[in-house]
């Protein structure tokens, strides 16, 4: 059978969607896999590395970051995260960050060096899981969007195009 997958419009930051705060997902159903789905979908073609449920429009609890912390000769891959909360974090690390929702603008942001979140799968299985280095402040950074912040409000400051 073939699998349905569409792209998913990503609204930007003028939108009120982005603002908001996300509800807890309750059912872990076909319509929540296929959100899933497009949301990767969405996520691959745009080159992204991170993407939340509110950037499609969806006011849920739900994110995909993408692990680029692959041995040599890896693929990178999807993490799904639904229902996330950060459980542990440590060290620090400062630099650029950008958002899809914001397209053509970087700015300096300081996250976690290490995070640790526990979330449900898509059938509501609980888990762990640590990132580091871009997969930490990506896990910050998505998280973020589900009480309704984007980078932009905690960038120190921004980049001009000529800084990247
Ligand atoms: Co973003």
């Amino acid at each position: 059978m073939e699998k349905n997958m569409a792209l998913r419009n990503i609204v930007t930051k003028e939108d009120p969607v982005l603002y908001k705060k996300c509800r807890q997902v309750t059912e872990f159903n076909s319509r929540l896999h296929q959100l899933l789905d497009d949301m990767r979908e969405t996520l691959i073609k745009s080159n992204g590395v991170g993407l939340a449920a509110p950037q499609v429009g969806i006011l849920r609890r739900a994110v995909l970051v993408m692990e680029t912390n692959v041995p040599e000769g890896e693929e990178e891959y999807i993490i799904e995260l639904i229902n996330p909360e950060i459980i542990e974090q440590s060290g620090e690390q400062t630099g650029a960050e950008g958002c899809l929702s914001v397209p053509e603008e970087y700015g300096v942001v300081t996250r976690p060096m290490n995070v640790k979140v526990r979330a449900q799968d898509r059938y509501g299985e609980f888990f762990e899981v640590e990132g580091t280095g871009l997969t930490a402040r990506c896990f910050s950074h998505e998280l973020d969007h589900l009480e309704g912040i984007l980078f932009t409000s905690k960038a120190e400051r921004m980049l001009d195009p000529e800084e990247l």
